[in-house]
């Protein structure tokens, strides 16, 4: 039975209807408001506001919980591939092993991409960042592949094709950027196997593959595979719904996730490790400047709009962390100033009542590094992770018969009218 909300408005009642969710998250529907009252909602930043009804992922910021399709992203990381959870995002359910290795077989089919694209790649201006040339490839991608997608299969094929060029793509790119040759994809290789073979085999040294790093690149796109509706999120879904084509809205996904408030944070994370390490900086400043209201810094890779306790990505990318890089035999001073700035921040009372824990960012730009990923690469790394999550949203968004095009509202603050007034008279 509906429950309602009761407003009362310039002496009129209005009963909002209650909507609530599997998992008991409660929402007004204020759909008639202002048709009926004349009033809109303001909420900059959305942290009020729902757009949609999902059922792809769960997220409670408070408790630290993170699920796809109800399954604990603890679990996939631990048990699941990249694929296989991509397929859980799309599919809503995990495949039958005859279904996994169909979409294998089909991702492996679909892993060349047309060499006339190579000509983009090159044209591009010398230090052009990694996203935007993403961006612009993604929504070229389009005029490669008009087909459309008129039925489930269409749709099935689309996706594959996206999630297994862009993969080659941004490896393409990496070799391009270097003068080298392009490595190609090869049949015989799984998802991430190929994509670490793609960028790090060389004519001169031939790439060995090691279970650890492709396990490692496994679950760091697991855990970026989807996170509701976060900035890029609700771009593809806003571009989607005035149903322009699902590359284009990727493309403009892939821009705002280049933003260093969100997916471009990883990179920042490096970008501030690496200068407190080269300046030596003592982290008590660091933080001190994290805290000063008249300085923009911020630390990065710390605080989100939802999470107000430990990220649940940023534990298991910690522990990646603390298995990869002693098997590697890697020490990165840049993994000691991170822990020494965690430990500090999280018993300092600024950060504690600001609800400021390292986020999902924090940790994964060690694990790249130890990788050999490029820093410019790492938010095309979150990229590739977070594709089945857009397709995923993008799709949702189109079949809701309750989805229209995203407008919304403002509240006007600007001068009231007035007239022109000639050159001569101002
Ligand atoms: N360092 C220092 N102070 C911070 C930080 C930080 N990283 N993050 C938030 N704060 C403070 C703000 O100054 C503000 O303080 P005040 O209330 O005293 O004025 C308060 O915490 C709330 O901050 P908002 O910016 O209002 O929080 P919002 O939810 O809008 O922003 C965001 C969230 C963008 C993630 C912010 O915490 C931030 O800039 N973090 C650093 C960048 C980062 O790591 N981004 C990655 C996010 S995760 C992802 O996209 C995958």
């Amino acid at each position: 039975m509906t429950e309602f909300a009761t407003l009362t408005i310039d002496g009129k009642t209005l009963e909002l209807p209650i909507l609530i969710g599997t998992e008991g998250e409660r929402a007004i529907d204020i759909r008639t408001l202002r048709q009926e009252t004349g009033f809109i909602t303001y909420d900059p930043g959305y942290g009020s506001t729902g757009c949609c009804k999902s059922e792809i992922t769960f997220m409670d910021g408070e408790k630290g919980i993170l699920r796809y399709r109800g399954i604990p992203i603890e679990q996939l990381a631990e048990h699941s591939s990249f694929v296989e959870t991509s397929y859980l995002l799309l599919h809503g359910r995990l495949p039958s092993r005859e279904e996994l290795t169909r979409t294998s077989v089909m991702l492996n089919d679909q892993s060349l991409v047309h060499e006339d694209m190579q000509i983009f790649y090159q044209n591009f201006p010398r230090g052009s960042h990694p996203m935007g040339i993403l961006s612009a490839m993604v929504n070229a991608l389009r005029s490669f592949y008009p087909e459309l997608m008129a039925d489930d299969e269409g749709f099935e094929i689309t996706f594959l094709r996206l999630l297994s060029k862009v993969r080659t793509m941004a490896a393409m790119s990496y070799k391009i950027s270097r003068g080298h040759k392009v490595v190609y994809p090869r049949p015989d290789y799984t998802y991430c196997a190929n994509f670490l073979n793609m960028m790090f085999d060389t004519p001169v040294k031939p790439y060995v593959l090691d279970k650890d790093m492709v396990k490692a690149l496994n679950v760091f796109w697991i855990l970026h595979g989807d996170h509701e509706q976060n900035c890029s999120t609700a771009t593809v879904r806003t571009v989607g719904s005035a149903r322009a084509n699902i590359y284009a809205s990727l493309s403009a996904g892939i821009s705002a996730l280049w933003g260093p408030l969100h997916g471009g944070a990883n990179q920042k994370v490096i970008e501030m490790l690496t200068q407190i390490h080269r300046e030596g900086l003592g982290i008590s400043e660091v933080i001190a400047n994290a805290k000063d209201k008249n300085n923009p810094f911020r630390l990065m890779g710390f605080g989100h709009r939802v999470y107000k306790t430990y990220d649940p990505r940023a534990k298991i990318m910690k522990q990646m962390c603390d298995t990869v890089l002693p098997k590697l035999e890697i020490h990165d001073p840049l993994l000691d100033i991170a822990k020494a700035l965690e430990e500090i921040a999280l018993s300092d009372s600024y950060f504690i009542d600001h609800n400021l824990y390292p986020n999902v960012d924090f940790y994964s730009g060690i694990l790249l590094r130890a990788m050999g990923i490029p820093t410019s690469m790492f938010t095309v790394m979150f990229a590739i992770g977070r594709l089945p999550g857009w397709i995923a949203q993008w799709k949702e968004n189109l079949d809701d018969p309750e989805q229209r095009i995203c407008r919304p509202r403002q509240i006007y603050m600007g001068r009231n009218a007035n007239d022109y007034v000639p050159f001569n008279d101002r």
